[in-house]
């Protein structure tokens, strides 16, 4: 078994070192770009770990480690173009550095090479790797294209806003959990079962980068802070504070949902005092624990020894407790 801090150097060096050696180096260089930016690499750690719950020979999982994270950075350049990002992991998004046709093209370019990795994957079941990844895949489109449409809507419900954000983020992070489950040749109830897992996890991490994108640490965030605000974003946060505001509040709050001509900071600054004020801040920390706690049972259901879930239990409970 490998300690987290060990698969995540074992990914780490395989994607560092991946070769990028075709032309025009004008396509590639902003994919080696935004990879070497680094990144917390969670989906192709979640990878192996998963992989490592059943077998110990973690390297044969790393084609597909690849995969999920190159398909990550290239959902970023897109979602940093869709979502107006300036900057990412504490750099200019691809967009700012260059343009928007790069972002586009390029990340393009990375779907592609996504699934040049996980077609080199060593397994008996890559028709089962390539459906889950393709479905994943769509269904990440499906969960944006949702975020963009609840952008323009006032009567977003929060179960709306859970199956946005499950497409949107849990679904990879579910994948990267599955695909490694898979590769180890685990059985379809335990492969099931740590695919609900990382949906449960990934649930609590959309919503912990929701709140950070308000309560968040600029520098150490590595994005800029009120861009769910600024943009209107039917967040959990969003959605219950128009829930449980009333009177002013509530006619202050739909006046910064409907100006079009604004301050950025003041309408950030405006928008947060009215979470403060509505204890919004401690409903989103219950909301993303309660998901959290469900994730349990999924994880402690899997038929390996407890001992070998230490990992994921220990990595998992780490990442609630992020600022970045
Ligand atoms: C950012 O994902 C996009 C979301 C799903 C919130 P991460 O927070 O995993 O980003 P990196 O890869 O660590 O930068
Ligand atoms: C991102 O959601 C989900 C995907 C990239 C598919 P966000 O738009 O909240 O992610 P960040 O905050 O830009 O990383
Ligand atoms: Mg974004
Ligand atoms: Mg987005
Ligand atoms: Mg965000």
């Amino acid at each position: 078994m490998y300690t987290s801090k060990e698969i995540l150097d074992i990914v780490s060096r395989y994607i560092d070192n991946l070769p990028y050696d075709r032309k025009p180096q004008s396509l590639y260089e902003p994919i080696k770009y935004v990879l070497s930016a680094g990144g917390k690499r969670i989906r192709p750690s979640f990878v192996l770990m998963a992989y490592n719950l059943f077998k110990d020979d973690v390297e044969t999982a790393l084609p597909a480690a690849a995969a999920l994270e190159t398909y990550h950075n290239y959902t970023l350049l897109h979602d940093d173009l869709m979502d107006n990002a300036d900057v990412r992991r504490g750099r200019p998004t691809v967009h700012k550095k260059w343009n928007a046709n790069t972002a586009i093209l390029s990340g393009d370019t990375m779907l592609s090479l996504a699934y040049l990795h996980l077609a080199n994957s060593k397994t008996e079941n890559l028709k089962d790797a390539l459906d889950l990844f393709t479905v994943t895949a769509l269904e990440v489109s499906e969960g944006q294209q949702y975020d963009m449409e609840f952008e323009t809507r006032t009567d977003v419900k929060e179960e709306e806003y859970i199956e946005m954000i499950r497409l949107k983020t849990s679904v990879l992070l579910a994948c990267a959990l599955k695909m490694g489950a898979l590769l180890a040749g685990a059985s379809a109830e335990d492969a099931e079962l740590i695919y609900k897992f990382g949906e449960k996890v990934g649930l609590a991490f959309q919503l912990q980068d929701d709140y950070l994108d308000v309560y968040g640490d600029p520098v150490v965030f590595g994005k800029t802070i009120g861009g769910d605000i600024t943009s209107n974003k039917k967040t959990y946060m969003l959605i219950n504070a128009w829930n449980r505001s009333e009177g002013e509040t509530r006619s202050e709050l739909n006046h910064w949902l409907g100006v079009s001509d604004f301050d950025r900071e003041e309408k950030i600054k405006a928008v947060t005092n009215i979470y403060n004020k509505l204890g919004i801040d401690k409903l989103a920390e219950a909301k993303i624990k309660e998901c959290f706690d469900e994730s349990r049972k999924y994880l402690d259901g899997i038929s390996v020894a407890d001992e070998r879930k230490q990992v994921l239990r220990g990595y998992t409970e780490n990442m609630m407790n992020r600022k970045k």
